[in-house]
Protein backbone atom coordinates (compact mmCIF):
# COMPACT_ATOMS: atom_id res chain seq x y z
CA UNK A 1 0.00 0.00 0.00
CA UNK A 2 1.46 3.45 -1.01
CA UNK A 3 2.13 5.20 2.57
CA UNK A 4 0.29 9.09 2.33
CA UNK A 5 2.19 12.10 3.11
CA UNK A 6 1.58 15.23 5.01
CA UNK A 7 3.64 18.09 5.93
CA UNK A 8 2.01 19.60 9.51
CA UNK A 9 4.20 22.57 11.11
CA UNK A 10 7.64 21.74 8.81
CA UNK A 11 7.36 18.43 9.98
CA UNK A 12 7.32 15.54 6.89
CA UNK A 13 5.19 12.84 8.35
CA UNK A 14 4.57 9.59 6.46
CA UNK A 15 1.75 7.29 7.43
CA UNK A 16 -0.19 4.26 6.03
CA UNK A 17 -3.77 4.93 4.62
CA UNK A 18 -4.87 2.17 7.39
CA UNK A 19 -3.28 4.42 10.06
CA UNK A 20 -4.72 7.25 8.86
CA UNK A 21 -7.97 5.89 9.17
CA UNK A 22 -7.19 4.81 13.26
CA UNK A 23 -6.24 7.98 13.62
CA UNK A 24 -9.64 9.28 12.82
CA UNK A 25 -11.73 6.70 14.48
CA UNK A 26 -9.57 7.35 17.76
CA UNK A 27 -9.80 11.00 17.30
CA UNK A 28 -13.39 10.78 17.09
CA UNK A 29 -13.68 8.35 20.14
CA UNK A 30 -11.59 11.02 22.03
CA UNK A 31 -14.06 13.90 21.06
CA UNK A 32 -17.15 11.82 22.10
CA UNK A 33 -15.98 10.99 25.51
CA UNK A 34 -15.15 14.70 25.80
CA UNK A 35 -18.63 15.76 25.35
CA UNK A 36 -19.93 12.69 27.38
CA UNK A 37 -17.48 12.93 29.96
CA UNK A 38 -18.46 16.37 31.44
CA UNK A 39 -14.48 17.03 32.49
CA UNK A 40 -14.22 18.82 36.29
CA UNK A 41 -10.73 20.65 37.02
CA UNK A 42 -10.14 18.89 40.73
CA UNK A 43 -8.02 20.56 43.68
CA UNK A 44 -6.93 16.81 44.85
CA UNK A 45 -4.39 18.85 47.59
CA UNK A 46 -3.49 21.60 49.55
CA UNK A 47 -0.72 21.70 51.64
CA UNK A 48 -0.12 25.16 54.14
CA UNK A 49 2.97 25.72 55.68
CA UNK A 50 3.01 28.98 58.03
CA UNK A 51 0.09 30.43 55.59
CA UNK A 52 -1.64 32.96 57.46
CA UNK A 53 -2.78 31.11 60.81
CA UNK A 54 -1.95 27.36 59.32
CA UNK A 55 1.08 26.23 60.78
CA UNK A 56 1.29 22.69 59.03
CA UNK A 57 -2.20 21.92 57.51
CA UNK A 58 -2.26 19.25 54.91
CA UNK A 59 -5.87 18.40 53.15
CA UNK A 60 -6.89 15.92 50.19
CA UNK A 61 -10.16 16.92 48.64
CA UNK A 62 -12.71 15.04 46.27
CA UNK A 63 -14.83 16.05 43.51
CA UNK A 64 -18.52 17.41 44.43
CA UNK A 65 -19.22 19.50 47.34
CA UNK A 66 -16.99 19.97 50.38
CA UNK A 67 -18.47 21.95 53.28
CA UNK A 68 -15.61 23.49 55.25
CA UNK A 69 -16.82 24.48 58.50
CA UNK A 70 -15.81 26.16 62.02
CA UNK A 71 -16.28 29.18 64.43
CA UNK A 72 -15.09 32.79 63.53
CA UNK A 73 -12.15 33.38 62.90
CA UNK A 74 -10.78 30.16 63.11
CA UNK A 75 -9.08 29.91 59.29
CA UNK A 76 -11.90 29.46 56.31
CA UNK A 77 -11.83 32.06 54.57
CA UNK A 78 -7.77 32.16 55.30
CA UNK A 79 -7.83 28.63 53.51
CA UNK A 80 -10.26 29.46 50.75
CA UNK A 81 -7.96 32.71 49.86
CA UNK A 82 -4.57 30.66 49.65
CA UNK A 83 -6.30 28.74 46.82
CA UNK A 84 -7.64 31.78 44.95
CA UNK A 85 -4.01 33.21 45.08
CA UNK A 86 -2.51 29.92 44.07
CA UNK A 87 -5.30 30.30 40.87
CA UNK A 88 -4.70 34.21 40.43
CA UNK A 89 -1.55 35.47 42.18
CA UNK A 90 -3.50 38.00 44.33
CA UNK A 91 -5.53 37.67 47.61
CA UNK A 92 -8.83 39.22 47.67
CA UNK A 93 -8.11 40.82 51.19
CA UNK A 94 -5.13 42.45 51.16
CA UNK A 95 -2.27 43.96 48.85
CA UNK A 96 0.58 43.42 51.33
CA UNK A 97 1.51 39.94 50.99
CA UNK A 98 3.53 39.70 54.03
CA UNK A 99 0.12 39.64 56.01
CA UNK A 100 -0.38 36.23 54.90
CA UNK A 101 3.00 34.97 56.41
CA UNK A 102 1.83 33.42 59.83
CA UNK A 103 3.09 35.65 62.68
CA UNK A 104 6.87 36.08 63.90
CA UNK A 105 7.79 33.52 61.01
CA UNK A 106 9.87 33.98 57.96
CA UNK A 107 7.69 32.94 55.50
CA UNK A 108 4.72 31.01 53.99
CA UNK A 109 4.82 27.86 51.58
CA UNK A 110 1.37 26.18 49.83
CA UNK A 111 1.30 23.58 47.78
CA UNK A 112 -1.76 22.55 45.61
CA UNK A 113 -2.13 19.22 43.58
CA UNK A 114 -4.65 19.53 40.57
CA UNK A 115 -6.22 17.71 38.41
CA UNK A 116 -6.56 18.32 34.53
CA UNK A 117 -8.00 16.29 32.15
CA UNK A 118 -4.21 16.57 30.41
CA UNK A 119 -3.03 15.35 33.42
CA UNK A 120 -1.89 16.44 37.02
CA UNK A 121 -0.30 20.14 37.60
CA UNK A 122 2.01 20.80 40.63
CA UNK A 123 1.53 24.73 41.91
CA UNK A 124 3.59 26.15 44.72
CA UNK A 125 4.27 29.37 45.85
CA UNK A 126 6.32 30.80 48.15
CA UNK A 127 6.20 34.43 50.11
CA UNK A 128 8.48 36.37 52.19
CA UNK A 129 8.23 38.03 55.29
CA UNK A 130 9.04 41.08 52.94
CA UNK A 131 5.76 40.29 51.12
CA UNK A 132 7.68 38.84 48.07
CA UNK A 133 5.61 36.27 46.09
CA UNK A 134 7.48 33.03 43.92
CA UNK A 135 5.35 30.37 41.96
CA UNK A 136 6.35 26.96 40.55
CA UNK A 137 4.61 25.16 38.58
CA UNK A 138 5.42 21.69 38.33
CA UNK A 139 8.41 22.16 40.25
CA UNK A 140 10.00 25.08 37.92
CA UNK A 141 10.07 28.71 39.02
CA UNK A 142 7.56 30.93 36.62
CA UNK A 143 9.65 33.92 35.34
CA UNK A 144 6.56 35.89 34.61
CA UNK A 145 3.27 35.53 36.63
CA UNK A 146 0.98 35.33 33.73
CA UNK A 147 2.73 31.52 33.17
CA UNK A 148 0.59 30.87 36.27
CA UNK A 149 -2.73 31.74 35.11
CA UNK A 150 -5.06 28.35 33.85
CA UNK A 151 -3.19 26.20 35.66
CA UNK A 152 -5.57 26.53 38.22
CA UNK A 153 -9.22 28.05 37.17
CA UNK A 154 -11.32 29.01 40.22
CA UNK A 155 -14.68 31.03 40.38
CA UNK A 156 -14.37 32.69 44.15
CA UNK A 157 -17.67 34.37 45.69
CA UNK A 158 -17.09 36.25 49.15
CA UNK A 159 -19.15 38.38 50.90
CA UNK A 160 -17.43 41.22 49.51
CA UNK A 161 -18.69 40.30 46.30
CA UNK A 162 -21.91 41.15 47.41
CA UNK A 163 -20.90 45.02 46.27
CA UNK A 164 -20.10 44.03 42.78
CA UNK A 165 -23.51 45.73 41.73
CA UNK A 166 -23.72 48.60 43.77
CA UNK A 167 -19.83 49.82 44.82
CA UNK A 168 -17.79 51.81 42.50
CA UNK A 169 -17.05 50.77 38.85
CA UNK A 170 -13.35 50.03 40.20
CA UNK A 171 -14.70 46.77 42.02
CA UNK A 172 -16.57 45.53 38.62
CA UNK A 173 -13.73 46.83 36.31
CA UNK A 174 -11.39 44.22 38.86
CA UNK A 175 -13.99 41.92 38.62
CA UNK A 176 -13.95 41.50 34.50
CA UNK A 177 -10.29 41.48 34.78
CA UNK A 178 -9.84 39.01 37.45
CA UNK A 179 -11.79 36.41 35.04
CA UNK A 180 -10.62 37.44 31.87
CA UNK A 181 -6.75 37.20 33.11
CA UNK A 182 -7.97 33.45 34.40
CA UNK A 183 -8.52 32.45 30.24
CA UNK A 184 -5.43 34.51 28.79
CA UNK A 185 -1.90 35.66 30.79
CA UNK A 186 -1.64 37.98 27.59
CA UNK A 187 -4.79 39.97 28.85
CA UNK A 188 -2.81 40.49 32.17
CA UNK A 189 0.18 41.64 29.93
CA UNK A 190 -1.86 44.13 28.24
CA UNK A 191 -2.97 45.75 31.02
CA UNK A 192 0.37 45.77 32.79
CA UNK A 193 1.59 47.63 29.72
CA UNK A 194 -1.58 49.94 29.76
CA UNK A 195 -1.34 50.89 33.35
CA UNK A 196 2.88 51.59 32.45
CA UNK A 197 1.55 53.91 29.43
CA UNK A 198 -1.27 55.73 31.75
CA UNK A 199 1.27 56.21 34.12
CA UNK A 200 3.69 58.22 31.49
CA UNK A 201 1.03 60.11 29.91
CA UNK A 202 -0.24 61.52 33.45
CA UNK A 203 2.98 62.56 34.71
CA UNK A 204 3.08 64.42 31.29
CA UNK A 205 -0.29 65.86 32.17
CA UNK A 206 1.03 66.39 35.55
CA UNK A 207 4.39 67.88 34.93
CA UNK A 208 4.80 69.46 31.90
CA UNK A 209 3.92 73.32 32.06
CA UNK A 210 4.69 74.11 28.16
CA UNK A 211 1.37 73.43 26.38
CA UNK A 212 2.58 73.37 23.14
CA UNK A 213 5.52 70.99 24.15
CA UNK A 214 2.58 68.74 26.03
CA UNK A 215 0.56 68.59 22.69
CA UNK A 216 3.83 67.37 21.07
CA UNK A 217 5.16 65.05 23.32
CA UNK A 218 1.30 63.48 23.82
CA UNK A 219 0.72 62.31 20.13
CA UNK A 220 3.11 59.67 21.38
CA UNK A 221 1.58 58.72 24.48
CA UNK A 222 -2.02 59.00 23.32
CA UNK A 223 -1.34 56.38 19.88
CA UNK A 224 0.36 54.07 22.67
CA UNK A 225 -2.53 54.14 24.72
CA UNK A 226 -5.44 53.88 22.44
CA UNK A 227 -3.98 51.04 20.93
CA UNK A 228 -3.41 48.99 23.64
CA UNK A 229 -6.99 50.01 25.46
CA UNK A 230 -8.76 48.93 22.43
CA UNK A 231 -7.46 45.41 22.58
CA UNK A 232 -8.17 45.48 26.23
CA UNK A 233 -11.70 47.04 25.93
CA UNK A 234 -12.71 44.90 22.81
CA UNK A 235 -11.58 41.50 25.13
CA UNK A 236 -13.66 42.81 28.01
CA UNK A 237 -16.88 43.52 25.56
CA UNK A 238 -16.32 40.13 24.48
CA UNK A 239 -16.52 38.85 27.78
CA UNK A 240 -19.89 40.66 29.00
CA UNK A 241 -21.21 39.29 25.63
CA UNK A 242 -20.69 35.97 26.41
CA UNK A 243 -21.40 36.69 30.15
CA UNK A 244 -25.30 38.13 29.04
CA UNK A 245 -27.47 35.36 27.99
CA UNK A 246 -26.19 32.41 30.78
CA UNK A 247 -26.11 35.25 33.46
CA UNK A 248 -29.92 35.68 32.61
CA UNK A 249 -30.54 32.26 32.10
CA UNK A 250 -29.00 31.76 36.01
CA UNK A 251 -30.94 34.71 37.37
CA UNK A 252 -34.63 33.07 36.25
CA UNK A 253 -33.75 30.28 37.38
CA UNK A 254 -32.69 31.45 40.91
CA UNK A 255 -35.45 33.65 41.00
CA UNK A 256 -37.91 31.58 39.77
CA UNK A 257 -39.02 33.64 36.67
CA UNK A 258 -39.35 36.84 38.80
CA UNK A 259 -36.43 39.04 37.49
CA UNK A 260 -35.21 39.34 34.01
CA UNK A 261 -31.04 41.04 33.42
CA UNK A 262 -29.78 43.13 31.35
CA UNK A 263 -26.16 43.94 31.28
CA UNK A 264 -23.71 46.17 28.87
CA UNK A 265 -20.13 47.46 28.81
CA UNK A 266 -19.54 51.16 29.26
CA UNK A 267 -16.64 52.68 27.51
CA UNK A 268 -15.50 53.74 24.08
CA UNK A 269 -18.04 52.43 21.17
CA UNK A 270 -16.70 50.11 18.54
CA UNK A 271 -16.63 46.38 18.08
CA UNK A 272 -13.62 46.26 16.36
CA UNK A 273 -10.20 47.28 17.97
CA UNK A 274 -9.28 49.68 14.98
CA UNK A 275 -12.76 51.54 15.70
CA UNK A 276 -12.45 51.52 19.17
CA UNK A 277 -8.57 52.45 18.88
CA UNK A 278 -10.02 55.26 16.71
CA UNK A 279 -13.05 56.39 18.89
CA UNK A 280 -10.57 56.65 22.06
CA UNK A 281 -8.24 59.02 19.76
CA UNK A 282 -10.94 61.27 19.44
CA UNK A 283 -11.74 61.09 23.01
CA UNK A 284 -8.28 61.33 23.94
CA UNK A 285 -7.67 64.65 22.24
CA UNK A 286 -11.62 66.20 22.85
CA UNK A 287 -10.82 65.76 26.76
CA UNK A 288 -6.55 66.95 26.61
CA UNK A 289 -7.88 70.36 28.52
CA UNK A 290 -9.78 68.40 30.89
CA UNK A 291 -7.16 65.82 31.38
CA UNK A 292 -4.29 68.86 31.82
CA UNK A 293 -6.22 70.27 34.24
CA UNK A 294 -7.43 67.29 36.42
CA UNK A 295 -3.63 66.32 35.83
CA UNK A 296 -4.29 62.74 34.52
CA UNK A 297 -6.00 60.56 32.04
CA UNK A 298 -9.92 61.10 32.56
CA UNK A 299 -11.07 57.98 30.00
CA UNK A 300 -9.88 54.94 29.18
CA UNK A 301 -10.29 51.29 30.09
CA UNK A 302 -9.34 52.29 33.32
CA UNK A 303 -12.40 54.49 33.93
CA UNK A 304 -15.20 52.18 32.17
CA UNK A 305 -17.71 50.50 33.98
CA UNK A 306 -20.57 47.83 33.79
CA UNK A 307 -24.05 48.64 33.46
CA UNK A 308 -26.61 46.05 34.69
CA UNK A 309 -30.40 46.59 34.43
CA UNK A 310 -32.74 44.70 36.69
CA UNK A 311 -36.51 44.38 35.24
CA UNK A 312 -36.14 47.46 33.17
CA UNK A 313 -34.60 49.71 36.01
CA UNK A 314 -31.20 50.67 36.54
CA UNK A 315 -29.83 47.52 39.11
CA UNK A 316 -26.92 49.96 41.54
CA UNK A 317 -30.46 52.49 42.45
CA UNK A 318 -33.33 50.04 41.98
CA UNK A 319 -33.05 46.60 42.92
CA UNK A 320 -32.91 45.48 46.78
CA UNK A 321 -30.23 43.44 48.39
CA UNK A 322 -31.71 40.08 47.74
CA UNK A 323 -32.07 41.01 44.24
CA UNK A 324 -28.09 42.30 44.16
CA UNK A 325 -27.02 38.72 45.87
CA UNK A 326 -29.23 36.93 43.30
CA UNK A 327 -27.46 38.80 40.28
CA UNK A 328 -23.89 38.16 42.00
CA UNK A 329 -24.49 34.66 41.93
CA UNK A 330 -26.63 34.48 38.63
CA UNK A 331 -23.03 36.27 37.33
CA UNK A 332 -20.87 33.36 39.23
CA UNK A 333 -22.87 30.57 37.65
CA UNK A 334 -22.63 32.35 34.36
CA UNK A 335 -18.87 32.73 35.10
CA UNK A 336 -18.78 28.53 35.40
CA UNK A 337 -20.27 28.20 32.49
CA UNK A 338 -18.50 30.41 30.19
CA UNK A 339 -15.10 29.34 31.84
CA UNK A 340 -16.02 25.46 31.21
CA UNK A 341 -16.57 26.37 27.48
CA UNK A 342 -13.14 28.19 27.27
CA UNK A 343 -11.13 25.29 28.39
CA UNK A 344 -13.21 22.73 28.09
CA UNK A 345 -13.27 21.43 31.75
CA UNK A 346 -15.48 22.96 34.48
CA UNK A 347 -13.54 25.48 36.75
CA UNK A 348 -13.42 25.26 41.21
CA UNK A 349 -16.08 26.82 42.62
CA UNK A 350 -15.64 28.84 46.05
CA UNK A 351 -18.15 30.02 48.11
CA UNK A 352 -16.83 31.86 50.90
CA UNK A 353 -19.54 32.50 54.08
CA UNK A 354 -22.17 33.52 51.22
CA UNK A 355 -24.32 30.06 51.19
CA UNK A 356 -25.64 29.92 54.29
CA UNK A 357 -27.60 33.06 54.20
CA UNK A 358 -29.77 32.25 51.17
CA UNK A 359 -33.36 31.10 52.22
CA UNK A 360 -33.72 27.00 52.04
CA UNK A 361 -35.70 27.31 48.74
CA UNK A 362 -32.31 29.09 46.90
CA UNK A 363 -30.17 27.06 48.78
CA UNK A 364 -31.73 23.71 47.44
CA UNK A 365 -31.28 24.74 43.92
CA UNK A 366 -27.99 25.61 44.26
CA UNK A 367 -27.09 22.79 45.61
CA UNK A 368 -28.25 21.10 42.84
CA UNK A 369 -25.90 22.96 40.25
CA UNK A 370 -23.21 22.47 42.67
CA UNK A 371 -22.67 18.99 42.38
CA UNK A 372 -22.17 19.16 38.72
CA UNK A 373 -18.48 20.35 39.84
CA UNK A 374 -15.64 20.79 42.24
CA UNK A 375 -17.21 23.04 44.87
CA UNK A 376 -15.45 24.00 48.08
CA UNK A 377 -18.26 25.79 50.60
CA UNK A 378 -17.14 27.70 54.01
CA UNK A 379 -19.53 28.71 56.80
CA UNK A 380 -20.74 28.36 60.45
CA UNK A 381 -23.18 26.00 59.88
CA UNK A 382 -24.46 23.91 57.97
CA UNK A 383 -27.90 21.93 57.63
CA UNK A 384 -27.62 19.89 53.88
CA UNK A 385 -29.25 16.21 53.68
CA UNK A 386 -28.16 14.18 53.20
CA UNK A 387 -24.94 14.71 54.99
CA UNK A 388 -23.09 11.82 53.32
CA UNK A 389 -23.07 13.58 49.95
CA UNK A 390 -20.84 15.74 50.74
CA UNK A 391 -17.44 15.85 52.04
CA UNK A 392 -17.05 17.76 56.08
CA UNK A 393 -14.76 19.54 57.11
CA UNK A 394 -14.11 21.56 60.25
CA UNK A 395 -11.66 23.89 60.92
CA UNK A 396 -9.88 25.44 64.46
CA UNK A 397 -7.52 27.58 65.26
CA UNK A 398 -5.60 26.60 61.73
CA UNK A 399 -5.98 22.64 62.31
CA UNK A 400 -8.17 21.11 59.64
CA UNK A 401 -10.19 18.12 60.22
CA UNK A 402 -12.28 15.56 58.52
CA UNK A 403 -15.62 15.21 59.95
CA UNK A 404 -17.70 12.13 59.78
CA UNK A 405 -21.16 12.43 59.30
N1 LIG B 1 -0.52 36.29 59.20
C1 LIG B 1 -1.26 35.76 60.18
N2 LIG B 1 -0.68 35.12 61.22
C2 LIG B 1 -1.42 34.57 62.20
N3 LIG B 1 -2.75 34.61 62.25
C3 LIG B 1 -3.38 35.25 61.27
C4 LIG B 1 -2.68 35.85 60.18
N4 LIG B 1 -3.58 36.41 59.34
C5 LIG B 1 -4.79 36.18 59.89
N5 LIG B 1 -4.68 35.48 61.01
C6 LIG B 1 -5.76 35.04 61.92
O1 LIG B 1 -6.68 34.23 61.20
C7 LIG B 1 -7.96 34.42 61.78
C8 LIG B 1 -8.99 34.76 60.73
O2 LIG B 1 -9.15 33.70 59.94
P1 LIG B 1 -10.29 33.69 58.86
O3 LIG B 1 -10.53 35.04 58.32
O4 LIG B 1 -9.94 32.62 57.92
O5 LIG B 1 -11.52 33.29 59.79
P2 LIG B 1 -12.88 32.63 59.38
O6 LIG B 1 -12.88 31.24 59.89
O7 LIG B 1 -13.14 32.83 57.95
O8 LIG B 1 -13.89 33.49 60.26
P3 LIG B 1 -15.33 34.11 59.92
O9 LIG B 1 -16.32 33.03 60.18
O10 LIG B 1 -15.46 35.20 60.92
O11 LIG B 1 -15.31 34.59 58.53
C9 LIG B 1 -7.89 35.57 62.74
O12 LIG B 1 -7.93 35.08 64.04
C10 LIG B 1 -6.57 36.22 62.42
O13 LIG B 1 -5.98 36.79 63.54
MG1 LIG C 1 -14.40 34.10 56.85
Amino acid sequence: MRPLSFNIFHYNIVATKKQVFWLFILSLVYIFLCLWYNFTMRICSVKLTNYRNYQDASVSLDTGITMLSGKNGQGKTNFVESIYFASTTKSPRTSDLSDLVLDGKDGARAEFEVERNFGKVNIQFVISKKGEKQFFINGNQVSKLSEVFGNLVVVYFCPQDLRVVSASPDVRRDFMDTDITQLSGSYYNLLVRYNKILMQRNKLLKFEKDRESLERQIEVWNEQLASTASLIIKTRKGFIEKLKEPTNEAIKFISSFKDELKMEYVGARGTTAQEIKEELLKSLKYNLDRDIELGYTSIGPHRDDIYFELNGKDARNFSSQGQQRSIILALKFAEMQILRDEIGESPVLILDDVFSELDPSRQKKLYEKMSEFQTIITGTNFKFRPESEYKKLNVTLGVIKERKA
